[in-house]
């Protein structure tokens, strides 16, 4: 017998610009497609994620690098570190716990360029210690002699290293307690603020986050994107009945938007094995229409840079 294939669409049909200095938060519930899309937009497809079609474009000065076009080594060379980073999820765990921070760093940037200088990279590397606030005696210690908040910092200077112009960073303050989570919060608008990076792709799923660090927020559902527009906008006057669910009152306190979490909205995300017709939320969604059981709802902008996909502001 043969094992049991299913195709899911982790990611489908999204349509997403990142502009210079656009910091953005990207929300949704566990397996809505985050860390998949983080992956697209770096071309990193490795199995079991396939990319079946659609377009990464890079602006890379006048030129536009498409990067579906890109063999992995090319994307190595030429786009992953430099142009892009990432901070993966569970970064924190992934350091490898019998390496010294020292030679994580060469390891990683002699990926990009085999033949660089040690003691150059030693000393940039010591540089962007002293920008983000972590004492230089952290690069001959082990990932586990540090604490969680250092241990995430010294992940974010090792991703900023060769000043890529995108940051993505998947979930990098989830594990970590409030105190630590704003103090990582702080190195990243640091790394921005000193325009070591010119954008930020922060994914999360907890919007209270994405309040304090964004300027533009994007909400996935499903494997959609459902709403992008400013956070100050979105947070104002939410378009979409999932973002109005996430968000609660605009009024609810931080804290407490913390502590519920994105799971008050009744119902489950649907399985993306089999996602239902029509609209995706319309199980969930208290405003469902018939034509929201049988039709998709077009990702249309109703405002200047905001943008919905649901029928209640899409002509039939
Ligand atoms: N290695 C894998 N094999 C099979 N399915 C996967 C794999 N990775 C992800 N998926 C599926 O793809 C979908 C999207 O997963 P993804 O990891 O992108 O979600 P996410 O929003 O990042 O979730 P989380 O908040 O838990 O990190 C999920 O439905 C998940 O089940
Ligand atoms: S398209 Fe319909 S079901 Fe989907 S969110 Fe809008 S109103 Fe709800
Ligand atoms: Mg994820």
């Amino acid at each position: 017998m043969g094992a049991i294939q299913r195709t899911i669409k982790a990611v489908d049909g999204v349509s997403l610009r990142i502009f210079e200095r656009d910091v953005v938060g990207v929300v949704g519930e566990s397996g809505s497609g985050k860390s998949t899309l983080a992956n697209v937009m770096m071309m990193n497809i490795r199995p079991p994620l396939m990319f079946v079609g659609g377009s990464v474009r890079l602006n890379v000065g006048k030129e536009v690098l498409e990067l579906q076009k890109l063999d992995r080594d090319v994307l190595r060379e030429k786009v992953w570190g430099r142009e892009i980073a990432i901070v993966p999820q569970s970064a924190l765990n992934a350091l490898m716990p019998t390496l010294k921070i020292r030679k994580l760093i060469l390891d990683v940037v002699k990926s990009h360029n085999p033949d660089v200088v040690e003691d150059e990279v030693i000393g940039l590397a010591l540089k962007r210690f002293r920008e983000i606030g972590l004492p230089e005696i952290a690069i001959n210690m082990y990932p586990f002699e540090l604490s969680g908040g250092m241990r995430q910092r010294a992940v974010i200077a090792i991703a900023t290293l060769l000043n890529p112009r995108l940051l993505i960073a998947d979930e990098p303050t989830s594990a970590l307690d409030v105190v630590t989570q704003k103090m990582v919060l702080k190195t990243f608008l640091d790394v921005y603020n000193r325009n070591i990076i010119k954008s930020i792709v922060f994914i999360t799923h907890d919007i209270a986050t994405v309040r304090q660090i964004a300027t533009r927020i994007v909400i996935m559902y499903a494997g959609k994107i459902v709403e992008d527009g400013s956070v100050e906008e979105v947070v104002a006057k939410p378009l979409h009945p999932y973002t109005d669910g996430l968000l609660g009152s605009v009024l609810t306190p931080e804290e407490e938007i913390r502590k519920r979490g994105l799971k008050y909205i009744p119902g489950q995300p649907p399985d993306l094995a089999n996602p239902p017709p029509g609209c995706r939320f319309h199980p969930r969604c208290p405003f469902a229409m018939d034509i929201c059981r049988r039709e998709e709802p077009p990702f249309i902008e109703v405002e200047k840079s905001r943008f919905v996909a649901c029928w209640l502001y899409s002509k039939r």
